[in-house]
């Protein structure tokens, strides 16, 4: 047996037992006859004494371990003099009497404890090394946990486990594929999938009634902290369901993982529209842990997400406001400290070309209750008060302010200000927890690079059953049966009801821009399968990465996946992607000519 205990378990009431461990040298500090080392596994860290009053060539031996060495030990498990309350051996230490080493190591590129001194570039390199740090490998226990209460959750609930293929068929509309070359079929390709959707609706038409997998997913798409190319699906679906059956399953899920896992009781789910998250918040995945939403001030460009004219508030006079076709602002509780300083770095922040904006304007509402802006010499201080009055602005408050002519491209500015805003004012605390469904989610967006419609989610969404008559007058304005759930402003899933209805679906196809000859070669074996009793369904798919990640209060994503890429989706530790020998080329039919 290599050992009797593990690292983590010894404690006081162990005293007296002779036991065996095997582990990783952390650190080893030699103190008068005495060298101490602390011993370490997935499990903890048990401190070593060896002792040369009563072994010298022992201690001596003791005293040539190097990082990482990997070693048997037999010892006393003994009272520690000097405990150590943070680790919770800290009571006990090992009084070693034999040693075996198991493996000597070259010195790590970094250190490998809780605050490392290594590179996120190193450690990514050396990543089987920074995996054996407590932190990162406590994301991973922690992912683990969560898949294991998800399978539980829907095993209780009648859902099987079923694989679909990793190698299938490139599809239209969705992100870029992978493509794999296929060498039994020249000039042919698989596709990775981007999600199992069509499989599982097929799934729904072979009567397995409720289906999910935790399944890998490829996108090739620019990556970011919340998008890896590859990510892993909780993908679902139910047959004979209506959006609300989704919808109570799948809070019960989320309940059943935030109580099992942080236990954490959530409530009820609120449920917000699109058009009202696009409205007030300018975004599809509002962070509701804190107000702040916006105030319109003027907005005479009736959209989706807000069909009502406001007149402006302001009289003509200043050119910005004047041209504007919509001004909304945030009101910020407490804040009319700001100094110019801060407000000129709030204005160099919406101005980044990444946000960009044009400028701010801001009013601060002093203690007397007189309002002083960066616009005083255009208005009165009767429309300052107006404005303060509708933005709900008190004394110490700050008014920020954005226009523009395009009223969505505003929200989203004034989206990027408030979540500035709300970090700023540490309204955004990682252990606070804000979920909610976003409904209503638009059946089309405009596409400005393909200059036609596309769909928001994916083209098998049903439309809702009242916005049908629509499809053919003003598609635009259709609003489907789509879904999603939205945790602290990230979108950890989504989904919808789907069309079970081939006709309509061919309908659908063609508003995408699809002839039926091209819709028949790509969907045709769904549209065909649809002829054979397609039971009404619906499902939807969570980001596991995603939803891990804001458990554990992580940045990104990459942090809770055990061998990540980085934004240019390579894996350093690997080196891929990587170069084909010249056969295997030739055995793939494919000639490979890089232009510089
Ligand atoms: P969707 O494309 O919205 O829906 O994806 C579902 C969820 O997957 C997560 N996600 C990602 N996570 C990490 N890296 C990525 N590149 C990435 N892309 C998406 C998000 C998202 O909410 N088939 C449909 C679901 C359905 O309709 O049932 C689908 O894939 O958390
Ligand atoms: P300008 O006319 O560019 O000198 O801007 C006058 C003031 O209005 C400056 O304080 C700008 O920061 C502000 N401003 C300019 N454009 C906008 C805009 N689109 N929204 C809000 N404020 C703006």
């Amino acid at each position: 047996m290599y050992r009797t205990k593990t690292c983590g378990e010894l404690r006081f009431s162990n005293v007296g037992e002779e036991v065996t461990l095997a582990g990783w040298v952390q650190h080893a500090r030699k103190m008068g006859g005495m060298t101490f080392v602390d011993l370490r596994d997935r499990y903890g860290i048990t401190q070593l004494v060896f002792n040369a009053e009563t072994d010298a060539d022992l201690c001596e031996k003791s005293n040539h371990l190097g990082r990482e060495y990997v070693i048997q030990v037999t010892g006393l498990v003994s009272e520690r003099s000097a405990k150590n309350a943070k680790i919770p051996t800290g009571d006990i230490e090992i009084i070693v009497k034999s040693m075996n080493i198991l493996n000597t190591s070259d010195v790590p590129p970094f250190t490998i404890e809780d605050e490392s001194d290594g590179g996120d570039d190193i450690r990514m390199k050396y990543r089987y090394l920074d995996l054996r740090r407590n932190p990162v490998r406590r994301n991973l226990e922690l992912r683990h946990k969560f898949a294991f209460e998800v399978r539980r959750y829907l095993d209780q609930q009648g859902f099987l486990e079923i694989e679909t293929p990793i190698l299938v068929n490139s599809t239209p509309e969705g992100a870029r594929d992978f493509v794999v070359p296929s060498r039994m079929n020249p000039g042919q390709f698989y596709a990775l999938p981007q999600s199992p959707q069509t499989l599982k609706q097929l799934c729904m038409v072979a009567g397995i009634d409720r289906y999910f997998q935790i399944c890998k997913c490829f996108r090739d798409e620019d990556l970011r902290a919340d998008r890896q190319p590859e990510f892993t699906q909780i993908d679902c679906e139910m047959s004979f369901v209506e959006q609300e059956d989704i919808l109570q399953m799948f809070e019960g899920m989320s309940r059943h993982l935030f109580k099992q896992i942080l236990n954490i009781d959530i409530p009820t789910l609120p449920r917000m529209t699109w058009a009202d998250a696009m409205k007030n918040y300018g975004s599809d995945k509002p962070d509701t842990r804190f107000g702040m939403a916006f105030v319109e001030l003027k907005n005479n460009q009736p959209d989706n997400a807000s069909r009502e004219i406001v007149e402006s508030i302001f009289p003509e006079g200043f050119t910005v406001f004047d041209e504007a076709a919509y001004i909304g602002g945030i009101c910020c509780e407490g804040q009319a400290v700001y100094t110019r300083k801060q407000i000129d770095q709030l204005t160099d922040f919406v101005k980044r070309p990444q946000i960009g904006a044009k400028g701010l304007v801001y009013a601060r509402v002093a203690e007397d209750g007189s309002v002083k802006s960066s616009v005083d010499k255009f208005y009165s201080q009767e429309v300052l008060q107006q404005v303060a009055q509708k933005m709900n602005a008190k004394a110490g408050d700050l008014i920020l302010i954005l226009s523009g002519a395009d009223a969505m491209k505003v929200r989203k500015q004034l989206c990027e200000l408030r979540l500035e805003m709300g970090s700023r004012m540490g309204l955004r605390p990682k252990d606070k927890f804000s979920c909610l469904w976003v409904i209503d989610f638009p059946m089309y967006e405009w596409s400005d690079e393909e200059q036609r419609l596309m769909a928001m989610h994916h083209p098998f969404t049903s439309p809702k059953p009242e916005d049908i008559p629509l499809l053919d007058t003003d598609p635009a304005s259709v609003r489907a049966n789509a879904y999603d759930m939205v945790v602290n402003g990230v979108e950890v899933g989504g989904g919808s009801i789907r069309i079970h209805d081939a006709k309509l679906q061919q309908k659908i196809f063609e508003i995408l821009g699809f002839t039926p000859e091209q819709a028949q070669l790509k969907f045709g074996f769904l549209m065909n399968a649809f002829k054979f009793g397609a039971p009404p369904h619906g499902g939807l798919a969570y980001g596991l990465d995603r939803f891990v990640s804001l458990f554990a209060g992580l940045d990104s994503i990459r942090d809770c996946i055990a061998f990540p890429k980085n934004n240019s989706g390579r894996d350093v530790m690997l080196d891929a992607p990587g170069y084909l020998d010249q056969s295997q080329l030739d055995e793939l039919n494919l000639v490979v000519d890089v232009k510089e």
